[in-house]
């Protein structure tokens, strides 16, 4: 049996989710109306108001008009008609100009929410970007980008708008009669009532289907991402019959609650008539029994008619925010998270100059591993502690999953460990601001991450705007050639030549080289290369890995790396070999071994020589 806990069907639930919707409401207000924005719309409702006042005139002009022919007055007729007129026209130029303010209102909205959820997103720290499960993927944002903009649209335009004329065409309708009025306003109350009712209805219910919605959505963007994968393993068919399927099913859900909603929706709609009838039915005795002239019939049934109307669009209002809020909600949630890394507003700068790093006992589980296990947490670095001394080049080894780029991620500052420190030139790694670390660092990952444009912008993509600027092409070419990454004559543009969507066009090899050319522009002070060398041949992983050293050793750059080819770190300075942790034994370090040449290596560390032998690397490598 399901049980859905956040369904709370009690009144208090009601007010509840009530509460919960203004809040993601005024939340998409405060967050995404800028300033300039405010000021348009201003205007807009100025002139809104302005024209909305015109065109309720019209129907007690054209009552007056009526009086004038009922009394055989020449004067009051014409001035009638002459009013009309001039109302048209007067309420035309009032609609261009509310018109113009939407369009600059509507511009500068769209702007804002594009500028504050890339600036969001992007501040988040990594290590929230890379959490499994996580609402900040690109589906949950860019759904949430779109249903912004129509709540955006259907509140601050259509609702304001109908709001703003419900409101003066029942204070009018009051003015001319109290009871008509009277009549309208209760209608008003009922459909605020329904409103609340059906508000919770939407918001209990479509909380899993949103879920549903989105991982559905994940995954096909995934499979979109991976389609080279989806039709070599001959899964296509298959792929596109089971998504269509998961997407029919949550479809279904979806329309099952909204067909009901609909149909929620439709007493409404009667009770509108029925209190346009009343109005009518009231007006009309009035005018039977002498009490009301015939001519003020035009405007009081006008004016009810527009009141009720207004009521009815404002219901279509409150069923697209009904419709967008979930989404909005899981974009808040997304946007809202606090990041795990905070930076120290005193933070120290870190100045241009050689770069020492230390690890000292750090311990670090994620946290799947620590729920999963009955024996506490299972750790995926333990008691790990070494050092890079200025200039050193130092090879992490270590058996797969065992913690090596877990180690990357914490110098970058992804997440923090959750004991231990790491220090930089002596100061904790918590206490720097990150901008100055990451401008002394050069970091070459385990994948390759080509952006679609040319090869140069690719190449400078790390540098700062001043030197993106200043940097000759020869200055590129050289540490190209330095680096054998000038790709022989194969380049059609030069540096110019485009690369691709994802460097569709450059293969696996030359891909890795690029990333490589772009950590070495930026003559980093400490240099990260997680598997840099992985997809080359032989003959231009050599070739690389020379022109890494030259380039470590004329810039006298630290540098930490990592290779599961042992052959691409044999030319480093230090080795620091991790044991997997669970074979540790209570209290120990994870640190096997740390040698200074490679016969120490053989010596010393059991995990060295087991993936030694596996490569056939010998001691006297
Ligand atoms: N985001 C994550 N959430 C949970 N567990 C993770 C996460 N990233 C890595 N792990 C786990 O942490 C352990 C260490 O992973 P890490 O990527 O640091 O290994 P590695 O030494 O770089 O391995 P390889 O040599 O294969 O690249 C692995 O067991 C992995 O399953
Ligand atoms: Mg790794």
């Amino acid at each position: 049996m399901s049980t859905d806990k956040s369904e709370d069907k009690s009144l208090i639930g009601y007010f509840k989710s009530m509460h919960e919707t203004w809040d993601i409401l005024r939340w998409s207000m405060r967050e995404f109306v800028n300033e300039n924005a405010r000021g348009y719309l201003k205007r807009v409702y100025f002139w809104s108001v302005l024209s909305r006042l015109v065109s309720l005139l019209n129907p007690w002009l054209v009552g007056l008009g009526m009086t004038g022919l009922f009394a055989h007055d020449k004067q009051i007729a014409l001035f009638a008609v002459s009013a009309l007129f001039v109302t048209y026209v007067v309420g035309t130029i009032f609609e261009w100009r509310t018109g113009h303010f939407i369009e600059l209102a509507l511009g500068e909205n769209i702007r804002s929410i594009e500028h504050k959820i890339n600036a969001i997103f992007f501040s988040k720290n990594l290590g929230l970007h890379l959490r499994e499960g996580g609402k900040l993927t690109q589906e949950n944002m860019e759904k949430g980008w779109n249903r912004l903009d129509m709540v955006q649209k259907s509140i601050l335009f259509g609702g304001v708008d109908s709001g703003v004329s419900l409101v003066l065409s029942l204070s009018m309708l009051v003015i001319l009669s109290p009871i008509s009025g009277l009549i309208v306003f209760v209608c008003l109350l009922l459909n605020i009532l329904f409103s609340i009712y059906l508000n919770q209805f939407i918001a209990s219910r479509m909380e899993p289907v949103e879920k549903r919605f989105r991982r559905i959505f994940r995954k096909r963007g995934e499979r979109w991402q991976g389609v080279e994968r989806v039709i070599t393993s001959g899964r296509h068919m298959e792929e596109v019959e089971e998504m269509n399927k998961e997407f029919s099913e949550t479809l279904e859900e979806d329309r099952k609650i909204w067909l009901r909603y609909i149909l929620g929706t439709m007493p409404r709609g009667i009770l509108a008539g029925v209190s346009v009838s009343l109005v009518g039915l009231y007006a009309g005795w009035q005018v039977w029994i002498g009490h009301m002239a015939i001519s003020d019939i035009v405007p009081i049934l006008t004016w009810s008619g527009m009141s009720t109307q207004q009521i009815r669009f404002l219901a279509r209002t409150e069923r697209e925010v009904s419709w967008c809020t979930p989404s909005l909600k899981s974009l808040r949630e997304a946007l809202n998270l606090e990041c795990d890394v905070q930076e120290n507003p005193d933070a120290i700068e870190l100045k241009q100059g050689p770069v020492s790093v230390e690890f000292k006992n750090v311990c670090h589980s994620y946290e799947h591993a620590r729920k999963d296990s009955d024996k506490g947490p299972v750790h995926v670095l333990f008691n790990l502690s070494f050092e890079v001394k200025p200039g050193e080049k130092v090879a992490l080894i270590g058996p797969s999953g065992g913690g090596k780029s877990t180690i990357v991620r914490f110098l970058l500052r992804y997440m923090d460990p959750m004991l231990g420190s790491i220090l930089i030139n002596g100061f904790n790694l918590k206490d720097i601001a990150l901008q100055s670390w990451r401008n002394l660092v050069g970091y070459i990952s385990q994948q390759p991450r080509i952006f679609d444009g040319t090869l140069r912008e690719n190449l400078i993509y790390g540098l700062p705007l001043h030197e993106r600027q200043t940097i000759t092409d020869e200055e590129i070419w050289k540490i190209m050639r330095l680096l054998r990454i000038d790709f022989g004559n194969r380049l059609t543009h030069g540096l110019e030549t485009r690369v691709g969507r994802n460097g569709m066009k450059l293969s696996g090899g030359e891909a890795q080289r690029v990333m490589i050319g772009a950590a070495a522009l930026k003559r980093p002070r400490f240099m990260i290369i997680d598997e840099a060398t992985s997809s080359l041949d032989a003959e231009n992983q050599a070739a690389v890995q020379e022109g890494i050293d030259l380039l470590l050793q004329q810039q006298e750059a630290s540098a930490i790396i990592i290779a599961h080819r042992l052959s691409t770190v044999m030319r480093c300075d230090k080795f620091v070999v991790l044991k997997p942790v669970e074979s540790l034994a209570p209290g120990e370090s994870q640190i096997e071994c740390v040698a200074h040449s490679i016969e120490e290596l053989f010596e010393h560390s059991l995990t060295f020589r087991k993936l030694a032998e596996l490569e056939g690397v010998r001691a006297a490598a």
